[in-house]
């Protein structure tokens, strides 16, 4: 048997990486990066593993969102503080009308790198290289910014550090206490059907938090009332970035990937001879896999068996992405999967991203999502856990907190028309903060049907 080691899955054949035209200019970053100070502590690692546990046994429901695509271009305060609030938004939903503590992850500070389906693009007789996210190369359909620019991990990394330190203060600096619950509510979104529901419900919730007041309980005297806990996570899928911030943790001796508190692996790169389940099996971190309608249940089980071979609870999170046509099919949809991993006795938390099934091409051409469709993937979800009796344990999606039309419907209808009116995404078609609170309601009715 090879023993793994951070640099292991260079020996495994690896795929979606750009190919760098400079190997030394590379070498001399990604040694740079390997004195640079980790982003997350191992301890924190564990925590969430420690909170993913609890997911796995049907005593709290996981929330991961954020950008498809974080970019060098809509770096700004604004942006990070509106996603957090419509996570915080999201979460209370959960919590208050859904009746289960949620875990907050987002997959911010350090989500960069995407998987493309072709290694080209061409537009107009010219064919250039695919944008594979700022960590990577630009955007921009040129030959120069399309060429692989190791120095944008540096970049990236100084990014990730000011994104994980804002979301660090917001978390405990006061603005995600429980009394802000009005002040989560997102200024554009107030007209809105689903925005009075939750000014509705954040009224009950002031009124509970004035008779606890009463009762001697507060935000002085209760750090939950006056904190909370926001995790990182991003795809693991650039991996000379991860290996250099793979360090040994000096408390426990063990590997951690220090550049999130999570990380996955996506459903284009989860071959299990391949680089990054290689990588991944070894960091101590929870981890996720995605996995699309062509994952056959046997290799399902030979990757947990791979990426979680103590079957240690809360180490890894199967993230469902079939698509809402598929998820319900007894032969090639989530059942079967839920069956064989339940007759191996396998702990998982298992979480729905009712996005990646979901993309659809509109008539006036834009990749966009219909939230019909997201929210029927998340229904079927709840419903195919409940009748296998394996728990329906998280969400995982694409959202913001800016008023985009990038998904068609939800309460405040985007139609196609709308679609080129904000169409800001870097990559896949996200949330906006009212469509995200819909699936929130959603969600939070879906808990208290499973729990009668
Ligand atoms: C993603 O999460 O942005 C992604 C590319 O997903 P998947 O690997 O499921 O296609
Ligand atoms: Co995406």
């Amino acid at each position: 048997m090879s023993i793994w080691t951070p640099s292991s899955w260079r020996e495994k054949p690896i795929l979606q990486q750009p190919t760098y035209p400079n190997q030394e200019e590379l070498a001399k970053v990604l040694e740079e990066l390997k004195n640079y100070p980790p982003l997350v502590f191992a301890g924190e690692a564990r925590t969430l593993k420690n909170h993913l546990a609890k997911v796995a046994n049907g005593e709290a429901f996981l929330l991961q969102g954020g950008d498809c695509a974080e970019s060098f271009s809509e770096f700004h305060a604004t942006n990070i503080r509106d996603t957090f609030k419509v996570l915080m938004q999201m979460a209370v939903v959960m919590t208050y009308a859904g009746g289960v503590p949620v875990v907050k992850v987002g997959r911010m500070a350090g989500q960069f790198a995407k998987p493309r389906s072709s290694d080209t693009e061409t537009i107009d007789g010219v064919t250039l290289d695919s944008y594979r996210g700022d960590i990577i190369n630009g955007s921009e359909f040129t030959q120069e910014a399309r060429l692989p620019d190791p120095n944008r991990m540096v970049k990236a990394y100084n990014q990730s550090a000011a994104t994980q330190n804002l979301l660090r203060a917001f978390a405990s600096g006061g603005f995600a206490d429980l009394h802000q619950v009005h002040q989560w509510n997102l200024d554009f979104a107030q007209q809105c059907e689903v925005s009075k529901k939750y000014e509705k419900m954040a009224e009950q919730i002031q009124t509970s938090l004035k008779f606890m007041e009463a009762c001697g309980v507060n935000s002085k005297t209760y750090r939950t009332l006056r904190e909370t806990d926001f995790y990182t996570s991003h795809e693991a899928l650039l991996l000379p970035y991860e290996e250099a911030f793979t360090r040994k943790d000096s408390m426990t001796g063990e590997w951690y990937d220090t550049s999130a508190h999570m990380l996955w692996i996506g459903d284009r790169t989860r071959q299990l001879d391949g680089a990054h389940v290689e990588y991944l099996s070894g960091v101590n971190n929870p981890i996720g896999l995605k996995a699309g309608p062509s994952m056959e249940a046997d290799d399902l089980i030979r990757l947990c068996n791979k990426l979680n071979p103590t079957n240690e609870a809360g180490r890894l999170n199967i993230i469902v992405r079939m698509g809402a046509d598929k998820v319900g099919d007894d032969k090639t949809g989530m059942q079967r999967l839920l069956r064989a991993v339940k007759s191996e006795g396998l702990n998982i938390v298992w979480s729905c991203d009712p996005m990646h099934g979901n993309t659809i091409k509109s008539s006036n051409n834009f990749k966009t999502r219909p939230v019909d469709a997201v929210l029927k993937e998340m229904k079927q979800f709840f419903q195919i856990h409940k009748a296998e009796g394996t728990n329906a344990g998280g969400v995982h999606l694409e959202m913001t907190g800016k008023n985009v039309t990038e998904c068609l419907g939800g309460s405040f209808v985007v139609t196609e028309q709308d679609l080129s009116s904000r169409y800001h995404t870097h990559c896949d078609p996200r949330l906006n903060a009212n469509q995200a609170l819909e699936l929130a309601f959603l969600i939070a009715d879906s808990l208290k049907e499973a729990q009668r």
